[in-house]
Formats: structure tokens, C-alpha cells, sequence
């Protein structure tokens, strides 16, 4: 154990932990599909429900996966082979890592739109006149060729970074760029409250009306919930085993889940206040935020730079997250198979292009082919966010909650004794009772049964 170990690599400094689990968290969950899904369901009531999720369901788990990542030091597959010797709790690392194929699939197609509208914006092709000019325009540079080769790009600048290896790359872009994001969505918020449209935006986002919920609106804000926090697929449980022995588990859990959160909300308060100002839809689904940010940056002075800049942190925001999401494959690849790191890395990057291709072709030769009605696009979002997340959620928390020693998961939660951890108990009843129960009944409610 002692030379496994040594082997990983360790991120350098707390504050580096922290900030490359927030790097995986914030991401595109928050600006671009945040919006959408609050937009889809009926703004305030779907953010109740999310954020009561977040604090139930979505702190507790991720300080159960920090417990297992960090305690066993392993890839997903690894974590609950080595926390229990009964094979049944491989399925849930399987499901993890295919997940996680899915989801940068459909991620690095959005997270090239972000590419696309960077340099759109400083050859100035986002300063259009008229609400069908800009959709036109948004048609143009998401469908097709075009929307193909940035999906390739994007992919091709994550799987480079991943060469780099894990402590290099990551920490460094993280800890410089995500208090710029945060930065910039501030100055934006605050422009918002020029808008002529800001109180029915804020009143839209923030006043419930619980008439509007219905099973899909329940299950839209869990998904939402383990998307944005990248929980459920063992993300947060790779990176933890990455984090040194002196990181306080239950803080960065609850740090994490609080900046998450507000990054939501800040985008929520820049979105919506613009929507209704400019006479757009809130419910325009998937292309709401990249009808709705053009308009903004254009009333704007010198806007044209603040698209470039906010585009392109976006960008960076995206590609902290997949490479996230890509070492849950590579780790396990590299540990379980025992691949070199560079072919673990190539095997993540061959499957992710060929998920990748098949949702870039639905804006373009694939639009018409559908499952279940919806194109390997909507396909891939819906299936792993409202499905596989939730259910890998509910094994590693009745995992953690049932199989794992108490003492275990004190020991990692107080550092074997070093410091207090005040939630031991309620963190265990929340992990046995409170979260695989509800997201068990939630379930039942989707399907009808409840
Ligand atoms: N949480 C990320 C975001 O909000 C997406 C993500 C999901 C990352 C799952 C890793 C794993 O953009």
C-alpha cells in the first residue's frame, strides 16, 4: 500500500485540491446547462428543489466519495474492490466509467461551441441585429462541419493536457483561473440589474411556483444536482485519491458544494434578467445560453472583448471538467489493466471521439436518427445524468453507509484522530437512510409507480 502510494501523484497544496475539485465542478453544468434545465422546468421551484438537493443528497456524497477515494487511493473499480471483497459493487464502478465516456461525449460538443463562439467573437461574426440573425448565425456555427471539427479541437486540447499528467496541468490552470471566472461573472451579474428585464428575470428564477412540479421537474433538479457537483460516477472519488492525507474531507465537500452552487446562481442572475429583457424564450432548452450571451455582450461597451474573454474562461471552465471526467477512465485503465499511462490515455481518448462524433452529428447528418425519441445528443444527457448518476449515487452512498467500517470513514473524515469532525453521525444516517431513499423514491416517482 505504502508504494501504491507513492506511485500517484499527490496534488502539492490543500488550497490546489480544492481548487481543482472546484475546477471539476464548475464547468458548463452551471452556465450552460444550469439555465437551460431551470428554464425547461420553470425557474424558481426547479432551484429549490436543486439546491435542497445539493445540500441532502449532494454533500453527503461527495464527502462519501472523498472517503473512498482518498482512503483507498485507488480508481473507481478499485476503490470498492478494495473496501469489500464481494465482485457485486463492480457494477457500479463499471457504470461509473461509462458514464463517463457519455457525458464528455456530449460536453466536449458544447464545450466546442465555447471554442467556436471565442473566435466568432473577436472576428466580430456575434454582432448581429436582429433576434433571427443571431439564431441564424447560432445555426451556423453549431450545426454540421463546423460544430464537428471544434468538437475535435476541444477533445484534442483535453486529451494533450491529460499527457502532462495529473499535478502539473490541472493545479496550475485551476488555481489561476477559476477566481478570474468568478470574477467576470460578477461584473456581468451586476450588469444585469441595468437590464429593463431584471425583475421578471430574478422574479422567474427565484419566485417558486410549485403548481409547475411534476416527476420530470423532480428528476431534472437531482440529475442537475449530481451533474453540476460531477457526482455519481466516481469523479470526485479519482480526484480524492489524488488529495494528500492532510486535506479535511468534510470541508472541501462543503466548500466544494458552496461555490458550485453560487457559480449556478450567478449564471442564473445573468441569463434570465436577459431573457426576458430581449424578448427570448426561457425555454429554448439545449441553445438558450449561447442565444441569450450575444445580446448581452452586445449592449455592452467594448463588447466584443468581454464575449472573447467570457468565452474563452468558459472554454478553460469546460476543459477543467473533462479532464475530470477523462481520468476517472484513465486511472482506471492504467490501474486495473495495467496500461502505461499514455496508452490508458489514448484508449479514454479513442472512446471519447467516437461518443463525441456521434453526438456532433446529431446537429448535423444524424439530427433525424433518434432512440426513444431523442437524438444520441439529448440521448447521452439524459440517460447519464437522470439515470446513471443518480444510481451510481445511491450505490456508493448505501456502500459507504452499509459496507464501509465507521471507523474508516472517522479516520479519514478527522485525519486518524487529528482533528474534529463534528457530522459523523448525521453523515452516516443522511448515507444508510436520507439519500439512497430518496433518490429510490424519486425514481419511482419518474416512472410512475409513486
Ligand atoms: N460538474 C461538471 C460541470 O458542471 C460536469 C462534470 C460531470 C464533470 C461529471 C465531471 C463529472 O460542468
Amino acid at each position: 500500500m505504502g508504494e501504491a502510494i507513492k506511485e500517484r501523484a499527490v496534488f502539492a497544496t490543500k488550497i490546489g485540491a480544492v481548487a481543482t475539485t472546484v475546477g471539476s465542478a464548475v464547468g458548463l453544468g452551471n452556465i450552460w446547462r444550469f439555465p437551460y434545465e431551470a428554464g425547461i422546468h420553470g425557474g424558481g421551484a426547479f432551484l429549490i428543489l436543486y439546491l435542497i438537493f445539493v445540500l441532502l443528497i449532494g454533500i453527503p456524497l461527495l464527502c462519501a466519495e472523498f472517503i473512498m477515494g482518498r482512503g483507498t487511493r485507488s480508481n473507481v473499480l478499485g476503490a470498492y474492490r478494495k473496501l469489500s471483497p464481494t465482485r457485486h459493487w463492480d457494477y457500479f464502478g463499471i457504470l461509473g466509467i461509462v458514464s463517463s465516456i457519455l457525458i464528455i461525449s456530449f460536453y466536449a460538443v458544447v464545450a466546442g461551441w465555447t471554442a467556436e463562439f471565442c473566435i466568432a467573437s473577436i472576428s466580430g461574426q456575434l454582432e448581429f441585429t436582429t433576434q433571427e440573425a443571431r439564431h441564424e448565425g447560432f445555426m451556423q456555427l453549431t450545426t454540421g462541419a463546423n460544430s464537428i471539427i471544434w468538437t475535435l479541437i476541444f477533445l484534442f486540447f483535453n486529451f494533450s493536457i491529460l499527457f502532462l499528467g495529473v499535478t502539473k496541468g490541472i493545479e496550475r490552470a485551476s488555481n489561476i483561473l477559476m477566481p478570474l471566472f468568478f470574477l467576470l461573472l460578477i461584473a456581468f451579474c451586476i450588469n444585469s440589474f441595468n437590464l429593463p428585464g431584471f425583475s421578471a428575470g430574478i422574479n422567474y428564477l427565484f419566485q417558486p411556483d410549485f403548481s409547475k412540479v411534476s416527476s420530470s421537474v423532480i428528476l431534472g433538479a437531482l440529475g442537475q444536482a449530481f451533474f453540476s457537483l460531477s457526482l455519481g460516477l466516481g469523479c470526485m472519488m479519482t480526484y480524492a485519491s489524488y488529495f494528500s492525507d492532510r486535506n479535511r474531507l468534510g470541508k472541501t465537500a462543503a466548500t466544494t458544494a458552496l461555490l458550485d452552487t453560487m457559480v449556478a446562481i450567478l449564471a442564473g442572475i445573468i441569463i434570465f434578467p436577459a431573457v426576458f429583457s430581449f424578448g427570448l424564450s426561457p425555454e429554448a432548452g439545449p441553445t438558450l445560453v449561447f442565444e441569450v450571451l450575444p445580446h448581452i455582450f452586445n449592449q455592452l461597451p467594448g463588447g466584443m472583448w468581454w464575449s472573447t474573454l467570457f468565452f474563452l474562461l468558459l472554454f478553460l471552465a469546460s476543459l477543467t471538467s473533462t479532464v475530470s471526467m477523462s481520468e476517472i477512465s484513465i486511472s482506471y485503465f492504467c490501474e486495473e489493466k495495467g496500461m502505461t499511462r499514455k496508452s490508458a490515455t489514448f484508449t479514454s481518448a479513442f472512446f471519447s471521439f467516437i461518443g463525441a462524433l456521434l453526438c456532433a452529428m446529431s446537429f448535423g447528418w444524424l439530427s433525424d436518427f433518434k432512440i426513444f425519441g431523442l437524438n444520441f445528443f439529448n440521448l447521452f444527457d439524459y440517460v447519464s445524468s437522470n439515470i446513471a448518476l443518480p444510481i451510481g449515487g445511491m450505490g456508493c452512498s448505501i456502500f459507504v453507509g452499509w459496507v464501509v467500517k465507521k471507523r474508516y470513514i472517522e479516520n479519514q473524515l478527522t485525519d486518524f484522530g487529528a482533528f474534529k469532525f463534528k457530522f459523523i453521525g448525521i453523515l452516516v444516517f443522511f448515507l444508510r437512510w436520507i439519500c439512497p431513499m430518496a433518490i429510490f423514491l424519486i425514481f419511482l416517482n419518474s416512472i410512475g409507480i409513486l
